[in-house]
């Protein structure tokens, strides 16, 4: 079957974004070693009876739900049982549903505005909370507010101004909705049909003096119950995918949890007996604690099935090493893979590492071909124009 082809399956499933699968997470396994400073894991999501079907390259969107903790601190501080009725404003419900379930699976608990501050503004009763609020809300605070904002989130706005006596529906009235997660699929369905593989890095972090915890990466990692747990999902299918000629070669730039697709193009190259050549840049903090999926490449080098990895570890000595400078060490030959007729791939962090990456690329092409930056930056277009440079970047 035509790699793409498969993707058009996807309509034929009763389940999408607006009506997700229960699926079932049957594996939830650490990918590091013990003394990481990481915590990315391999979940292994059931799609067995969903009719939904997915290609190398798609992304599989997961819906979240809150910590039930932060759920039960709101409650406590609103004076609410959980079983109050609401109708949140962003919603657009037709009736009103449990002010509970509203926090716990529909409502985003992180990111408050200016918005709260000045309900709260307008409703505090202690001078103290009163003279801050309004301080924070004088036009010559800007920075100050959005400072302590980013370090907030709603329940924190509770706590600090205790005073400020909201109603279920006031509070729930500020809160914007809870959205899916999209996550690379990292398996092909070419060995796993009915099975998508994930790659996750758990999000955790410390502001005002809190520990935070990233919502969906946090509800695999510690929530969903491997086996039990019913966790909605729905395919969202990407034009980032392997070449349809089997025969291209492809070089893959994927640190860290940007590995995840490029797991599933090999897989599904090496099934469908796609003869171009796999050259994968792989980078993460230390090769002792976080090579991820590390047997399996090293079977493919075994095998010829990956010609070439390149890896680059972050923090394994003084001067930090990036899969740019790989590929900048690699520069002949990875030119020689262009003029060949490569396709170029790049997954992971969009802000800094597929910028970075992307100059790294610009810089080979003039110094190897011989061309003007601006003639770079043409061949780089071009590359991109016949789809053989895509990224996959969040
Ligand atoms: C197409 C696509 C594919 C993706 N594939 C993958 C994948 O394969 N694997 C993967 O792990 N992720 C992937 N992601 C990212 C993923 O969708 C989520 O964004 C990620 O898991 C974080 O979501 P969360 O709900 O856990 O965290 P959220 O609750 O959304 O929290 C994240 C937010 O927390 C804040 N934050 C995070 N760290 C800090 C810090 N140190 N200090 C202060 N604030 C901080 C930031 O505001 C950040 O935006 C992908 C994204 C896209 C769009
Ligand atoms: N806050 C941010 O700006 C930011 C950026 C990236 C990822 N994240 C988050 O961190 C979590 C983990 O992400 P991840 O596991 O996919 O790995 P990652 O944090 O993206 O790191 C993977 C590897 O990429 C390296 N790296 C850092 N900057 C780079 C650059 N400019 N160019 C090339 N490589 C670079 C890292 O090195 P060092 O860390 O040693 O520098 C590490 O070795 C995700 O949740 C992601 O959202 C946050």
């Amino acid at each position: 079957m035509p790699i793409h082809s498969m993707s058009a399956s996807v309509d034929a499933s009763p389940y999408s974004k607006d009506h997700p699968f229960p699926a079932k997470v049957t594996e939830n396994r650490l990918l590091n070693k013990p003394g990481s400073a990481k915590e990315t894991r391999h979940f292994v999501v059931s799609l067995a009876g969903s009719g939904l079907h997915y290609s190398a390259g798609d992304s599989l969107g997961v819906f979240p739900e809150n910590r039930p903790g932060e759920v039960a601190e709101i409650l406590q501080r609103l004076g609410a049982t959980g079983a109050e009725l609401v109708l949140p404003a962003m919603l657009k419900l037709a009736a009103p549903i449990a002010l509970r379930e509203a926090l716990t699976t529909r409502l985003a608990l992180a990111g408050p505005t200016a918005k709260i501050v000045g309900t709260l503004a307008a409703k505090a009763t202690a001078p103290d909370e009163q003279a801050k609020l309004t301080g924070l809300l004088s036009p010559e605070s800007k920075d100050l507010l959005a400072a302590f904002l980013d370090e907030r989130e709603f329940v924190d706005l509770l706590a600090d101004f205790p005073s400020a006596k909201l109603t279920p529906q006031e509070f729930v009235d500020h809160l914007r909705k809870l959205m899916p997660r999209l996550y690379s699929i990292a398996s092909s369905p070419r060995v796993y049909p009915s099975d998508v593989h994930l790659t996750v890095a758990a999000v955790r972090y410390r502001t005002n003096e809190r520990e935070r915890a990233g919502v969906c990466s946090t509800f695999l990692a510690d929530r969903v119950q491997v086996g039990t747990t019913p966790t909605r999902v729905f395919v969202s299918p990407s034009h980032f995918g392997p070449p349809e000629d089997g025969a291209r070669d492809c070089i893959m730039v994927g640190p860290g949890t940007g590995i995840a697709p490029f797991r599933a193009f090999v897989q599904d190259r090496v099934a469908s007996g796609a003869t171009g050549r796999n050259w994968v840049f792989f980078g993460d903090q230390k090769a002792a604690t976080d090579f991820l999926y590390q047997e399996e490449w090293a079977q493919y080098l075994a095998k010829g099935q990956v010609a070439r990895l390149e890896l680059a570890w972050s923090r394994d000595q003084f001067t930090k090493v990036y899969v740019q400078d790989k590929m900048r060490a690699n520069a002949a030959e990875l030119w020689a893979w262009l003029q060949g007729g490569a396709h170029f791939y790049v997954c992971g962090d969009a802000k800094r590492m597929a910028k970075d990456v992307d100059v790294a690329l610009h810089d080979i092409v003039s110094v190897q071909g011989g061309m003007t930056p601006a003639l770079a930056v043409d061949y780089v277009k071009q590359l991109k124009k016949e789809k053989r440079y895509q990224r996959d970047v969040y």
